[in-house]
């Protein structure tokens, strides 16, 4: 196989959880605002000694365990995350000396909010089709820690969760080259200097998300009806802040479209919502957030499945990549990194999270 994509991949979850329902109780809020109002269900939370490094590299460990190559057939080791943990050291770094790596390769960390996971990836794709590689593979890692403020409007969204590729041959997906780019500078989300915790316009956040989803399948669509093109695809992966956010993104484009509300309803509940499903067990984990989402289309997919993702980070910036299933994804072999660590993680309730949050 020659052609550039995704030869593995590795996913990792942190080891607790916490139910929106104890956290609506906490709150003081209605379960049903969490759970039908946001369509949020779990959050994934840190237990002892975890961070977002030790997430990345159990993501990095399991990519590389079941690819055929070896670290020093890596020329890239790329990780895409909004939770660094140095102004200056890249989170790269943390990961190679948690992993064992050293050696011929670039290592370099890349920020665009929840879009950066897939900056770094996209450039990996371009740095191998560019023939810069001469035959080296990437590690790629998209891996964060989302957190509000307690009390935030944003406390139920909150997740956590690491996605790792290797970049070398199309045995699980090949990613096209030709993708669909929109960007507008927008104060949206954002965590200045020195704060450890965003801050948020959420109402324009959720209009700029709208307004990417829009721009971004318009040109994809290329003038063609946009209902014929995503006739091509067994799935459609959105970056998830939180399902319902993914609906409105879906519904504004079936607006934009001039669709039937209820085509629209049915393209979603189809071919959207079942890539939500472990994406409700771990909450927004920014960057790995979308590749979570795309994981779990790939996964058990015949090859030549074509599936598309959608990925976005406030700020803003957001691209519609195209993705076609390798031999490998009907295995699914990362799959057991999911259910693996959504059997072993432990459920906190309400003065847990309290201690662990100090508010
Ligand atoms: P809020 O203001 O608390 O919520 O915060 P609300 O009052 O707008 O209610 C939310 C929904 O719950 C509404 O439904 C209510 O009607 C419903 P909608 O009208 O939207 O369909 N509701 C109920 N439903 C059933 N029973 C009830 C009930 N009460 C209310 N009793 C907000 C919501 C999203 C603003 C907040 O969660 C937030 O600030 N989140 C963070 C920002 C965010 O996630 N934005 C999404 C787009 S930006 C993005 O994706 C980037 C990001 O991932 C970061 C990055 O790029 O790095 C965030």
């Amino acid at each position: 196989m020659t052609t550039t994509g995704i030869a593995s991949l590795g996913l990792a979850l942190p080891s607790r959880y916490l139910d929106v329902r104890d956290l609506a109780a906490l709150r003081g809020v209605d379960p049903d605002k969490f759970t039908k109002g946001l369509g949020c269900h779990e959050i994934a939370l840190l237990g002892e000694g975890e961070d977002v490094v030790t997430l990345a590299a159990s993501a990095a460990e399991r990519a590389l365990a079941r690819w055929g190559g070896s670290p020093k057939d890596l020329g890239l080791v790329a990780v895409g995350t909004e939770t660094a943990q140095d102004m200056s050291r890249p989170l790269s770094a943390f990961v190679a000396d948690a992993i064992g790596l050293r050696g011929a390769y670039r290592s370099y960390e890349t920020k665009h909010a929840c879009y950066g996971g897939t900056v770094a990836l996209r450039q990996a794709l371009e740095w191998k089709a560019s023939g810069a590689a001469r035959g080296k593979a990437a590690l790629v890692i998209a891996s964060d820690v989302a957190l509000y403020a307690p009390k935030d409007p944003g406390e139920p969204t909150q997740g956590a969760g690491a996605v790792a590729f290797i970049v070398d041959d199309a045995s699980v997906a090949e990613v096209d080259l030709e993708s669909h780019a929109w960007a507008e500078p927008a104060f949206d989300f954002w965590r200045p200097v020195g704060e450890s915790f965003p801050r948020v316009d959420g109402p324009l956040s959720l209009a700029c998300y709208e307004t990417a989803t829009t721009e971004c399948f318009r040109q994809l669509a290329g003038g063609r009806p946009l209902a014929d093109v995503l006739e091509g695809f067994a799935a459609l992966c959105f970056h998830v802040p939180f399902p319902k956010m993914v609906k409105k993104g879906v519904m504004k484009l079936g607006e934009a479209q001039g669709w039937d509300e209820g085509a629209t309803s049915a393209l979603f509940e189809s071919k959207v919502m079942p890539t939500m499903e472990w994406n409700r067990r771990t909450g927004n984990s920014y960057t790995a957030a979308l590749w979570t989402s795309v994981a779990k289309a790939l996964a058990g997919a015949a090859s030549g499945t074509r599936v598309a993702a959608f990925s976005y980070g406030s700020g803003f910036g957001s691209e519609l990549l195209t993705l076609t299933a390798g031999p490998a994804a009907a295995a699914g072999a990362w799959v057991a990194d999911v259910e693996g660590d959504l059997a072993r993680r432990e459920r906190i309730d309400a003065d847990t999270y309290l201690a662990y949050r100090g508010a």
